[in-house]
């Protein structure tokens, strides 16, 4: 079927659209329309004089976000909005729109109780573009680098993470849960196939509003047999360089529309600047943000140390005390466990959580005890044992980090809120549409 994009290509040709009404105006004996395909939008002229009666009723008929079929040839016209016409020689319509709801200056939450129909915004189209065009991105560089795609379960017995932001469900009378992670599934599964991702949803009962944070998010997680962290962390920055390197080669006109900018991701090259958490604890209060060995990093942390970064930064080691428990301690510094969060330039926060797995079966069994201890909870091992046992055949070291989508959408795309990186966003005030 000829879109827009490829309509331009054929001037003076007679060619066919389909598509909806963006805009109309008319005058007298001629009626302008604004067309809109999934490529992009044309201005149709429909001439009383060169159609015939039928045509003209129903241009004249036609709304916006009408469902219309037009005939004619197209031309370039400096003076059209679109930068070409496309003159009628026939035009049908389809369904004819009732009144749309969006007009020109709607509130926030009207776009969003409207998001089945402000999915058609130009806005919206070009977020929604980008985000595909990231997702075949992000894979295309794993597959590359010979990983396996595989399919975690969403609903779960145990928490893959520290557990706190857990949706529960009802089971056949059973506790269940959505998954928050699927890396403990992602660890099965790279004992048969060595380097795998999920691409999947994962689940957060945050109720914390903030720009950054759904209830559900598209969760990309890689599990790496024999890596280090350190080599996991060389594993994302190529990852986010590919990612970013893509857009801005091959999708520059979403990029400006959106008021991103092309230079700035092509900026984003190895290496990354490398922080331990005890570097960025310093940096934190040269600034005047008084922390503590042990506190973990907010909104306004995190905005202080990227603000000025034109590339993401990795902070690694963190205290054990804030990081879940299956990260392993530091041999160097006990203080920490092996990980590393990458953060965003610019403030847009953490896009990337990641460490090295604890490994063996002694040391995964003291430290989940260590951890109750010092937490003072108690994990149901029932829950846990079929990845516990993991740790009992031919056991070897591995890395593993997710990547949450939006965040990286939000980032490259120069987004307010992460809401508009996911078509139907989930958050604690909203679940409709
Ligand atoms: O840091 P997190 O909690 O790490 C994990 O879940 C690990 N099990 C991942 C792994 O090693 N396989 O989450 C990872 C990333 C964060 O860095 C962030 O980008 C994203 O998931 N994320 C969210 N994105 C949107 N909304 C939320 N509420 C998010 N919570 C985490
Ligand atoms: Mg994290």
């Amino acid at each position: 079927m000829l879109h827009i994009s490829g309509a331009i290509k054929k001037p003076g040709k007679e060619i066919a659209l389909s598509g909806w009404v963006h805009r109309k105006r008319g005058s007298g004996g001629i009626i302008f329309i604004v067309l809109r395909d999934m490529s992009g939008i044309m201005q149709v002229a429909i001439k009383k004089d060169s159609v015939d009666e039928r045509s003209w009723r129903m241009a004249s008929e036609a709304t916006v976000e009408s469902s219309v079929e037009v005939e004619g040839t197209v031309k370039e016209d400096k003076r059209s909005p679109t930068g070409y016409e496309l003159t009628a020689s026939s035009f049908k319509n389809i369904n004819v729109s009732e009144p749309f709801p969006i007009t020109e200056y709607q509130s926030t939450e009207l776009l969003l109780d409207k998001r089945h129909l402000w999915l058609r915004s130009q806005k919206m189209i070009n977020i929604m573009k980008a985000r595909s065009y990231i997702f075949r991105y992000a894979r295309e560089f794993l597959d590359k680098k010979g990983f396996f795609e595989i399919t975690p379960p969403i609903l779960t017995k145990s928490a893959g993470e520290t557990g706190a932001n857990l949706f529960e469900t009802d089971f056949f009378g059973s506790k269940a849960y959505l998954t928050e992670s699927s890396q403990l599934y992602a660890e099965a599964m790279a004992f048969s196939l060595e380097r795998v991702y999920s691409f999947a949803p994962s689940f957060r009962a945050e109720n914390s509003r903030t720009t950054k944070h759904l209830a559900e998010y598209w969760h990309l997680e890689p599990e790496m047999l024999y890596l280090n962290n350190k080599q996991s962390m060389a594993i994302q920055e190529k990852l986010i360089s590919h990612i970013a390197e893509r857009l801005a080669s091959r999708n520059d006109d979403i990029l400006k529309s959106l008021g991103a900018d092309k230079d700035d991701l092509l900026k984003i090259r190895p290496p990354f600047k490398r922080v331990s958490y005890e570097e960025a604890l310093s940096i934190l209060n040269d600034k005047g943000l008084k922390l503590k060995w042990g506190d973990d990093l907010g909104v306004e942390e995190e905005k202080a140390l990227t603000e000025a970064e034109e590339k993401p930064m990795f902070i690694y080691n963190w205290p054990k005390e804030i990081k879940p428990f299956y990260m392993p301690i530091n041999p160097r510094d006990e203080r920490t466990v092996l990980c590393a969060d990458l953060q965003a330039p610019k403030g847009h926060g953490e896009i990337i959580g990641g460490s090295e797995r604890i490994w063996r079966y002694d040391e995964l069994m003291e430290r989940m005890h260590e951890v109750e201890q010092a937490k003072g909870i108690k994990f149901n091992m029932n829950n846990y044992n079929w990845w516990i046992e993991l740790r009992k055949y031919g056991s070897v070291p591995h890395s593993g980090f997710g990547m949450g989508i939006e965040r990286v959408i939000k980032w490259m795309l120069n987004l307010d809120h992460i809401r508009d990186a996911i078509p139907f966003p989930r958050m604690s005030n909203r679940l409709e549409p």
